[in-house]
C-alpha cells in the first residue's frame, strides 16, 4: 500500500493489492473519460451521508447512461469492507465506475457484452490544519470553461484540473468558477456567500455540481433558523460579500479571505462561516462519532 491508499482496493468485484489492481489502456476512462465518481468522507469508521453518496452515484451513472454496476446494498457492503480493513479511523472512500474496455477505440457506446469497471479504494482523510483554517484561504476567479451539465459528477475533470492548477500556480487554495456573470462553485467545492447577514447559495442548476455538504449547509441553516436565500450570485455580489466559503466533502466548510488578491470583507474567516463550521462539527459529531 502507498501512505495514501490502503490496501486492499476493490477492483470488479475483487479485493486485491493496489499493485496488483490493473486496468486495460483501453479502459474507457482511460481513453475518454467516460465514467462518474464519488467521494465518500469517513468519520471514526463510519461513512457521512452515504446514501445520498450512492444516489448521486446512481443519478450521475444514469446521466451518462451505464448501468450501475452493485446495488445500492452492495456497494455498501464494498465500501464497509474498504473502511474495515484501512488503517485509518477517518477515511475518504472513491468509488469510480467507467463504461469498460471494448476490444478497440470507438467513440459510440461498446456492446452490451463489455462490463463496466468499477474501482474503490481507500484514504486517509486529509483535513484542514488549524492554522490555515484561522486564516482561511485564497482563491482566484476564472472563467467557468466546463461542459454545460456540471451537475453530473463524471471523471472528465479536465476543466476543473486546469482551474484548479491555475489556482495553486497563483498560491491560491481554489479557483471560483464564473459564467455568464454569476458564481456558479469552485473547482472541486461549492461555493456560500454571505451579505448583511444572510447566507447566499447558488440553486442547482445543471452549471453545478449538488454537492452532500452542500445540503448539509442548507439543513441546518434552516434547523437554526439561519437566514438564507437560494440564488444565482453575481460576480458583483461575489466581490462584495462580508463572507465566501468553499465546502467539499474532504474540505467542509473552510473560509475564503483573500479573493483575486483582495480581501473578502475584513480579510478574517467571518462569524457566519464560524457558527456553520461548529453546528457541521456538532451535527457530525452527533449522527457520525462514537463515546
Ligand atoms: N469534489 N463541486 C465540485 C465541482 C466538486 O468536485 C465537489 C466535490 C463539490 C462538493 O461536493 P460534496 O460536498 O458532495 O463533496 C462541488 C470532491 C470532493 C472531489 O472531486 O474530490
Amino acid at each position: 500500500m502507498t501512505p495514501f491508499v490502503a490496501d486492499p482496493v476493490y477492483l470488479n468485484g475483487q479485493f486485491l493489492p493496489l499493485a496488483e489492481a490493473g486496468i486495460s489502456p483501453l479502459d474507457r476512462g482511460f481513453l475518454y473519460g467516460d465514467g462518474v465518481y464519488e467521494v465518500i468522507p469517513v468519520y471514526s469508521r463510519q461513512p457521512f451521508r452515504i446514501d445520498e453518496h450512492l444516489q448521486r452515484l446512481a443519478a450521475t451513472l444514469a446521466g451518462i447512461r451505464l448501468a450501475n454496476p452493485l446495488a445500492l446494498g452492495d456497494w455498501k457492503a464494498v465500501v464497509e469492507k474498504l473502511i474495515a480493513a484501512a488503517p485509518w479511523e477517518d477515511q475518504s472512500i472513491y468509488l469510480q465506475v467507467t463504461r469498460g474496455a471494448d476490444d478497440k477505440r470507438d467513440h459510440a457506446f461498446p456492446p452490451a457484452s463489455v462490463a463496466p469497471t468499477s474501482v474503490a479504494f481507500a484514504s486517509p482523510l486529509v483535513t484542514t490544519p488549524a492554522d490555515v483554517r484561522a486564516s482561511g484561504v485564497a482563491a482566484l476567479t476564472v472563467p467557468d470553461l466546463r461542459w454545460a451539465r456540471c451537475d453530473l459528477k463524471v471523471i472528465s475533470l479536465l476543466a476543473n484540473v486546469l482551474a484548479r492548477q491555475q489556482a495553486v500556480d497563483s498560491g491560491c487554495a481554489e479557483a471560483l468558477l464564473i459564467r455568464d456573470g454569476f458564481l456558479k462553485e469552485g473547482a472541486a467545492s461549492n461555493i456560500f456567500v454571505v451579505k448583511d447577514g444572510v447566507v447566499l447559495a447558488p440553486p442547482k442548476t445543471q452549471q453545478m455540481l449538488p454537492g452532500i455538504t452542500y445540503d448539509v449547509i442548507l439543513e441546518l441553516a434552516e434547523q437554526h433558523g439561519q437566514a438564507l436565500a437560494v440564488r444565482e450570485i453575481s460576480e458583483r455580489e461575489l466581490r462584495a460579500a462580508d463572507e465566501v466559503w468553499m465546502t467539499s466533502s474532504t474540505k467542509e466548510i473552510l473560509a475564503i479571505t483573500t479573493l483575486d488578491g483582495a480581501p473578502v470583507g475584513t480579510g478574517r474567516p467571518g462569524p457566519l462561516g464560524e457558527q456553520m463550521w461548529q453546528w457541521y462539527q456538532d451535527f457530525k459529531n452527533t449522527v457520525m462519532r462514537k463515546g
